[in-house]
């Protein structure tokens, strides 16, 4: 190993222990999430050979912190594919959970990181409507997460502190129980911010403004899997409104786009609103980093022009924090781009000028350090920041120091 490089690295290492070098940028090498600037967490991305930690982003840009006012439609909305069943997490039931996993963080969380759109498996279960990730149409045990009311309950909470923020919740909807879904719903004090069904859209029609719907406090746009409930619950039937590609393997097919079976074809324009889902049918956590970065932004591209040039307004992932740079959060601010200012990102879009006039991008921050000197010689991988694990990597960084004189 070149001296060069090491002592580069060395320096790095302990300015970021120390807190010498704090708010690093997107690619730049970190120790831990506190270095790196807001809206970045610091990760490695292995499966694609980046075993570097550095920043990499989490949030989304908020679309329309930069243009307000145009219809729902015209925006992207980063959604999590089950928000609900979490990494670690127990079941409510004190039961230890069997079932795949799909995300790092609460529900809370996600909102806080501009998560706008909720995917939602929900069951009858012990006299209550839970969140499930499950089979057969039944939850168990040791597949049940929690009641579907605290997690409502914390969607409320964010709505009520964020007077202008919309969510919208995708349920997958196993529940048979009468008016269960509407007990729930209101018993989370969430009726009050109900977009009524009576007013989407039909025929590919424009959504009203999301100003509009911030006015009326009608922020809540709820779609279920089961038809029926769109007349007697008043809860729309999800594809009659949106239309959604195929998940799983036959959906991570590069350069193939299909509807997945319940939906319209992607370019049917008689709905206004397009999911693109980009996940395996098992939820990998290892391989959701690569799976985030570049193949999603492919297939945003390839379901553009499945669905008869039209971005999606929402794309689903699964553990939505992991990539090796930009990730969902990126392919977001790339649809937002192209939806609401006609620029091939949100964070070029100017205020207030014509569609289509945008800033210049800025180039991309260069590595603070070249990957193979912290990987290889020092052994070294995404640690968080207690202090005794610190200790232990300095400790290691000396030894690999003496070690190379
Ligand atoms: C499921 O969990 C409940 C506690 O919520 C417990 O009473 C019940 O015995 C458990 N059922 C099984 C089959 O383990
Ligand atoms: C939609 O796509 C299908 C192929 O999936 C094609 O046959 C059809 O002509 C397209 N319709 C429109 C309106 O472009
Ligand atoms: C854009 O226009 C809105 C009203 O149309 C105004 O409130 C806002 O200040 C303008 N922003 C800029 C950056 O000019």
């Amino acid at each position: 190993m070149k001296k060069s490089i090491f002592y580069t690295t060395l320096f790095t290492l302990i300015a970021l222990l120390f807190g010498c070098s704090t708010a690093l940028k997107e690619g730049q090498t970190c120790v831990s999430d506190s270095n790196c600037d807001s809206g970045l967490h610091c990760e490695t991305c292995v499966t694609n050979g980046n075993v570097r930690p550095r920043c990499t982003r989490i949030q989304p840009i908020s679309p329309t912190s930069k243009v307000k006012g145009l219809p729902f439609n015209r925006y992207s909305w980063l959604t999590t594919h089950n928000s609900y069943a979490r990494l670690g997490q127990k079941s409510a039931t004190g039961s230890v959970i069997l079932s795949p996993t799909n995300q790092q963080d609460s529900i809370t969380s996600q909102l806080d990181d501009g998560i706008r759109g909720l995917m939602l498996d929900m069951y009858d279960f012990n006299n209550d409507i839970w969140l499930c990730h499950s089979y057969g149409g039944q939850c168990y045990n040791y597949t049940a997460f929690q009641p579907a009311i605290n997690v409502l309950k914390e969607i409320q909470s964010f709505l009520d502190a964020n007077p202008s923020e919309i969510v919208t919740i995708f349920i997958e909807d196993y529940v048979t129980s009468p008016k269960g879904l509407t007990k729930v719903f209101d018993a989370a004090g969430l009726r009050k911010y109900w977009f009524p069904v009576s007013q989407m859209p039909q025929n590919g029609r424009d959504w009203p403004t999301v100003d509009d719907m911030v006015q009326k406090n009608q922020r809540l746009l709820v779609f279920t899997s089961k038809a029926s409930k769109e007349a007697s619950e008043g809860i729309a039937y999800e594809w009659r409104y949106v239309v959604e590609n195929q998940y799983g393997k036959g959906g991570m097919i590069a350069g193939s786009c299909p509807n997945r079976a319940e939906s319209p074809p992607m370019n049917s324009t008689s709905r206004s609103l397009i999911l693109v889902n980009f996940f395996r049918d098992l939820p990998d956590v290892t391989q959701a980093c690569k799976d985030n970065s570049a193949p999603l932004l492919s297939m945003v591209n390839t379901c553009y022009a499945a669905a008869g040039k039209r971005w999606p307004n929402f794309i689903a992932v699964d553990f939505y924090k992991r990539s090796d740079g930009g990730g969902a959060p990126e392919a977001t601010d790339v649809a937002n781009g192209h939806l609401v200012c006609g620029c091939g990102n949100i964070a070029n879009c100017k205020a207030n000028v014509t569609f289509g006039v945008c800033d210049i991008p800025e180039a991309k921050v260069a590595p603070a350090a070249r990957p193979a000197a912290v990987a290889h010689d020092s052994g070294f991988g995404y640690v968080n920041s207690k202090p005794l694990q610190l200790r232990w990597l300095l400790g290691t960084a000396f030894s690999a120091l003496f070690l190379s004189l």
